[in-house]
C-alpha cells in the first residue's frame, strides 16, 4: 500500500494550462474519487500519476519519494480504462498474465496470481475465451484483473464503468467496492458520475477547471459544500437554487414573502445578493400559508419517491418526495423547507455563507 502526494501539479499543453496547481494527499489504502465536468482535467492529472503524461511543475510523490522522472513501468502503478483496452487475439488469461509474464515472474507464481484475480472477480470460467466473447462486465472484469494481478502500490481508474449499461454499472460498483475492502490498495479513482464517487469513496476531490474545489469525506460535501459548485455537483438529483438577499441581518428569498423560512445572517451587509440553495429531499409541500407558490410542470413515479419538476417565479425547481404522492400538471401547490436544511452563497463568487457552515 503507498501514499500519493500531489505538491503543486501543474500541466500546461503549448500556451493552455490544464492543471493548475493541485495539492492532494492519498492516505495508504485509501480510495479517492477524483470528479469534475467533462474536460476539467480528471484523465490528464491521473495520467500523470501513472506516468503517462509529463509534469509541467509540481511533483508527484509516492510513499515519500518523488516518482516525477519515473517511467510508468517502474511507478507500481496499475491503471484501469474506460475502454478496458483488452488484446483481441490473446485468451483472457494471457490478458490477465501479460504483465507479468513481461515482468519476469516464474510460471507457478505467474499462475497462482491469475487463478487468484480471477477466483476474485468471478471469471474462473472464462478464462481460455477470446475479449469478443465476453459481455461488458466481464470485459471489465479482465481489465480489472490484469491489474490486480501485478499487486501494484496504487489503482488508478479512469472512468471505468462509463461503457456498461446502468444495471451493470450499479452491479460492478458494488464489486469495486467489495474488491477495495478486500485488497486495500490505495486508489484513485476518476469518474464524472457523482453517485459512483459517494458510494465508493473514502474522500472526494471535486475538480473544476483544473483546480480543487473542496475535498472531503462524501457526507461533509454532502452536508457542507464549500461553494456552490460543489453544492450543484454533489448530490442526486442536483440542489436548487433560489434567489435571495440579505434584509435586516436576515437571508430572505426575492420576489415573495415567507417562501422560505428566513436565515439569521448578521455577518454580511444588508443588500448583498444570495442564492438559497435547497436538495430536492428537503423540500415538501406546504399545507400553511408560507411556502414558495409553485406550478407543477412534470411528475414521475419511481415507485418508492415521486419526483417533481414545478416552476417558482419562473425557474425549474426540482422536488423529491418520499412514497406515491398524487399530483398533476398545473396543479398550484406551495414548497416549503426546514431553516436547518437551507444553504447560502454569495451570488457573486458563490462561496458558502450562514449557519449552515458551523453545522456538522
Ligand atoms: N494532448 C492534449 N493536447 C492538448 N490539450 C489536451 C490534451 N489532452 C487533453 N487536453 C485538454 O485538457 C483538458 C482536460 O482534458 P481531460 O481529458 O483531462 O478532461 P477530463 O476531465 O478527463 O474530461 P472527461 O470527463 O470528458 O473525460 C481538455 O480541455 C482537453 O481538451
Ligand atoms: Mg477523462
Amino acid at each position: 500500500m503507498g501514499t500519493v502526494e500531489l505538491r503543486g501539479l501543474k500541466k500546461s499543453y503549448g500556451q493552455v494550462q490544464i492543471i493548475h496547481g493541485i495539492d492532494l494527499t492519498v492516505d495508504p489504502g485509501e480510495f479517492l474519487a477524483l470528479v469534475g465536468p467533462s474536460g476539467c482535467g480528471k484523465s490528464t492529472l491521473l495520467r500523470m500519476v501513472a506516468g503517462l503524461e509529463t509534469v509541467s511543475a509540481g511533483e508527484i510523490v509516492f510513499n515519500g519519494k518523488v516518482v516525477n522522472s519515473l517511467d510508468p513501468k517502474q511507478r507500481n502503478v496499475a491503471m484501469v480504462f474506460q475502454n478496458y483496452a483488452l488484446y483481441p487475439h490473446m485468451s483472457v488469461r494471457e490478458n490477465i498474465s501479460l504483465n507479468l509474464r513481461l515482468s519476469g515472474v516464474s510460471k507457478s507464481e505467474m499462475e497462482r496470481r491469475v487463478n487468484d484475480a480471477a477466483r476474485l472477480l468471478h471469471i474462473d470460467a472464462i478464462l481460455d475465451r477470446r475479449p469478443s466473447q465476453l459481455s461488458g462486465g466481464q470485459r471489465q472484469r479482465v481489465a480489472m484483473g490484469r491489474a490486480i494481478v501485478r499487486n501494484p502500490a496504487v489503482f488508478l481508474f479512469d472512468e471505468p464503468l462509463s461503457n456498461l449499461d446502468a444495471k451493470l454499472r450499479v452491479m460492478m460498483r458494488a464489486e469495486i467496492k467489495a474488491l477495495h475492502q478486500k485488497v486495500k490498495t490505495t486508489s484513485i479513482y476518476v469518474t464524472h458520475d457523482q453517485i459512483e464517487a459517494m458510494t465508493l469513496a473514502d474522500c472526494i476531490a471535486v475538480l473544476n477547471g483544473g483546480r480543487i474545489e473542496q475535498i472531503g469525506s462524501p457526507i461533509e460535501l454532502y452536508n457542507n459544500p464549500a461553494n456552490k459548485f460543489v453544492a450543484g455537483f454533489i448530490g442526486s438529483p442536483a440542489m436548487n437554487f433560489i434567489p435571495g438577499k440579505v434584509e435586516n441581518s436576515q437571508a430572505i428569498v426575492d420576489r415573495v414573502s415567507r417562501g422560505l423560512p428566513s436565515v439569521p445572517l448578521a455577518d454580511i451587509a444588508n443588500g448583498t445578493s444570495l442564492e438559497f440553495g435547497i436538495r430536492p429531499e428537503h423540500l415538501r409541500l406546504s399545507d400553511g400559508e408560507d411556502g414558495l407558490p409553485a406550478t407543477v410542470l412534470q411528475v414521475d413515479q419511481t415507485g418508492s419517491q415521486t419526483h417533481v419538476i414545478a416552476d417558482v417565479l419562473g425557474s425549474p425547481v426540482t422536488v423529491v418526495l418520499e412514497g406515491m404522492v398524487i399530483l398533476n400538471p398545473d396543479e398550484k401547490v406551495k414548497l416549503s423547507a426546514k431553516v436547518d436544511d437551507i444553504y447560502l452563497f454569495t451570488a457573486g463568487d458563490g462561496k458558502a455563507v450562514g449557519p449552515r457552515q458551523h453545522l456538522g
